[in-house]
């Protein structure tokens, strides 16, 4: 067993827990949403200067919640790539001098690696190999899981991540910021088969996804349509398009890559829609489909610290010259501890 305490701020939460191995003590995401919903999206300047000011007081919390002191803490992990520069250097810094402070090993960890590693809060004895489908804001991605650590990406999205069309297609609906979950709510009311939308498939590349294409069909549906717009239809129908796209290739990805488990994760998993159908789909081939609960869905420090976890076992420490990454592959996250 071992005691990680992880710090996320790559993007818009700022994010402090506490795990032992796969159990989660403590879950502390200070959300940044109100601050950049006036944009429609992440101002990366606000974020970094909010991150500062958040940092200390949501760690104070994370450890309080925890019932642990710091002796209790065996290593700190932070999320070191990708993402907003100045974001990642705030929780780098933090974690850096928390290690010098206290005495603790350093894990760099890999934003995507703790996506995958959020799977393992929820489902304690899963474990490789499996098919991760990892649909959030930044990434939509089918990666083949072999082993911890070792991870092969077969299938990319083009331009949109799943999650970013979920955004832009919200705000041509005037549905607010963030996009999913208002596109989750009101798809409920709505007819999922009233419009016929494309779901972008790349002849040459099965496992890739594409979604401006139907970003693209979206605005010249909305451009057609006669007002009062068809709000729950329009939505209903990009959201069920959404799904399938995804569905249908984490399907026959799975079927051909011999995979029995697929793990859905990332802010887009938490989409009802696509749970549903992926449920549903796979059942039919006895495929079993793991997602992790929704709080681990989207961005937070749990996930970090799992990752932490299962890094420290392999003994992979991280140099305390480690620097942040707006850009690092997953495929190269091995270089976090050299
Ligand atoms: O994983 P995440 O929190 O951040 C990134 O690492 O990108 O994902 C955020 C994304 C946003 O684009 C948001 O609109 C989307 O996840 N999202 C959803 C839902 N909840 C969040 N998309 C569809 N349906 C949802 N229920
Ligand atoms: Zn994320």
């Amino acid at each position: 067993m071992v005691v990680v305490l992880g710090i996320e701020t790559s993007c818009d939460e700022t994010a402090v827990a506490v795990v032992n191995d796969r159990v989660c003590l403590s879950n502390v995401v200070a959300s940044q949403i109100d601050l950049h919903r006036e944009f429609g999206g992440v101002v990366p300047e606000l974020a970094s200067r909010r991150h500062l000011e958040l940092i200390n007081l949501v760690l104070e919390q994370a450890v309080e919640r925890s019932g642990l002191d710091w002796s209790a803490i065996d290593a700190i992990a932070v999320t070191v790539a990708p993402g907003l520069i100045g974001a990642l250097m705030v929780g780098v810094t933090c974690a850096k001098t928390l290690a010098l402070l206290y005495h603790k090993p350093l894990i760099g960890v890999h934003h995507l690696e703790g996506h995958i590693c959020s799977a393992f809060l929820t489902e304690p004895q899963l474990t490789p190999p499996f098919l991760c489908l990892m649909v959030s804001g930044g990434h939509s991605s089918l990666i083949v899981v072999r082993d911890y650590g070792d991870y092969q990406v077969v299938g990319k999205t083009r331009d949109d991540a799943a999650g970013e069309a979920f955004d832009k297609v919200a705000r041509l609906l005037n549905l607010g910021y963030p996009g999913g979950p208002a596109i989750d709510r009101i798809a409920q009311a709505g007819n999922p088969y009233a419009y016929t939308l494309p779901q972008g498939k790349i002849s040459d590349a099965p496992y890739d996804f594409s979604f401006s294409g139907l970003k693209t069909a979206v605005l010249r549906l909305v451009e057609k349509l006669p007002s009062p717009l068809p709000v729950a239809d329009i939505a209903a129908s990009f959201q069920l398009t959404v799904a399938e796209a995804l569905v249908s290739r984490a399907l026959a990805c799975a079927l051909e890559h011999n995979m029995n488990t697929i793990v859905a994760v990332g802010g887009v998993a938490a989409n009802s829609c696509l749970r549903q159908r992926l449920l549903s789909q796979a059942q039919q081939h006895h495929i079993q489909v793991i997602f992790p609960s929704l709080s681990f869905c989207t961005d937070n420090a749990a996930m970090i610290a799992c990752a932490g976890a299962i890094r420290w076992k392999k003994g992979c420490i991280s140099p305390m010259t480690i620097e942040a990454r707006s850009r690092l592959s997953l495929e190269e996250c091995e270089k976090l501890y050299e």
